[in-house]
């Protein structure tokens, strides 16, 4: 009998999800001429009624591979164990789920999605029996158990971008200008894109930063006659004496105006300089993803293909010492993978003078 095998996207986007559902598509119909039924809107399509499901083929394939975002569209806020009702409660909603699953016939489901979605997926085949096989994706790259998520080195592109042209503007004004950059609570994309853009100081979620350091650094460039200075500022960093409770920090970066606005909050009357921020915002999740990432994206499609082919059902495809290979998805999002502070990308910043306040 013709396998039926559901895929879907959650959590926000990244640049890369439209090629691995092209990866997995073409593997499966070109190998095995699998029917593969694509599902809107992360896990809602199989409980909405109707069903919202796209039968995917070659031809739905086409000119894929470099589109950003996910066609098949995705949710952040859609848990089927807790789902917001209109009246503001959250209701388990997956006997509706299951319900949807069966009637499709499917036989399990390609999750493609970050720690949360990858999640509820092992949540579902646990205590709802449906199977499932995990892509890890985040532009954050925080899941330990892969190098590398598809999305990370677009957005870091996008941000290098973004530093070159405060470069020129800040250097004809003599200003210090800030660029607030995603990450959650992980500061990997401030890190490589400060680096890769000629930051002067780097702020990390992961080193509460001392704005009387930073000022120094200001300072010191102005006093060699380098007057202007760019500050990266991840979107979790906070100087030190904030809380470290991460519940705790992201309600004060709301509260407070952002990363980059508390950050010139503070260097602002220490350093006789013109200033100004800017936050990049979803600009590092949005256009098509780069090279890098559509390779990677392609062999995880392949790699989700051939763990259905086996039925490995709780695995997660993931990229390890260059190799594509898979780990439990229980085991893959048990650790959260912050910046090493300790490590080789902090040392190579900290020895080409970038200043991280800590
Ligand atoms: O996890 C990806 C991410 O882009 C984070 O870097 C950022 O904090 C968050 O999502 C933004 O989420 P939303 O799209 O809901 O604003």
């Amino acid at each position: 009998m013709t396998r039926r095998i559901g895929i879907l996207t959650g959590g926000g986007d990244a640049p890369g999800l439209n090629a691995v559902i092209r990866a997995f598509v073409k593997t499966a119909k070109l190998r095995w001429d699998w029917r593969i039924l694509g599902v809107e809107d992360s896990f809602n399509g199989l409980f909405s009624e109707p069903r919202r499901v796209h039968e995917l083929d070659l031809v739905s394939c086409k000119g894929l591979l470099h589109r950003g975002g996910t066609f098949l569209g995705t949710t952040n806020r859609g848990d089927p164990f807790a789902f917001p009702q209109p009246d503001g409660s959250k209701r388990d909603i997956t006997a509706d789920l299951v319900a949807g699953f069966v009637e499709l016939g499917l036989e399990g489901l390609v999750v493609i999605g970050g720690d949360g979605t990858q999640a509820i997926g092992l949540r579902l085949m646990r205590e709802r029996g449906i199977p499932v096989v995990g892509v890890p994706k985040t532009i954050d790259n925080d899941l330990s158990a892969t190098d590398y998520t598809f999305g990370f080195q677009s957005a870091v592109e996008v941000a290098t971008e973004a530093l070159d042209r405060l470069h020129t503007t800040a250097e004809s004004h003599d200003r210090v200008m800030f660029l607030e950059v995603m990450g959650r609570d992980a500061g990997h994309i401030a890190l490589s894109a400060g680096i890769a853009g000629g930051a002067d100081i780097i702020l990390l979620p992961e080193v509460p930063w001392d704005p009387e350091r930073v000022a120094a650094k200001i300072r010191g460039r102005q006093s060699i006659g380098r007057p202007f200075s760019i500050v990266v500022v991840a979107e979790g960093a906070l100087p030190v004496g904030c809380p470290t409770d991460l519940d705790e920090r992201r309600k004060r970066l709301k509260s407070g105006g952002g990363a980059a606005a508390i950050a010139m909050a503070n260097i602002e009357g220490r350093v006789d300089a013109e200033m100004r921020s800017t936050v990049l915002g979803h600009l590092q999740r949005g256009g098509s993803p780069v090279a890098f990432d559509r390779v990677l994206a392609t062999r995880f499609g392949v790699a989700a293909a051939d763990l259905v082919a086996e039925h490995r059902w709780g695995e997660m495809v993931r990229l390890s010492n260059g190799h594509v290979t898979s780990v439990p998805i229980e085991e893959a999002i048990a650790t959260y993978r912050l910046v090493d502070i300790d490590g080789e990308l902090v040392r190579t910043a900290r020895a080409t003078g970038i200043e991280l306040g800590g």
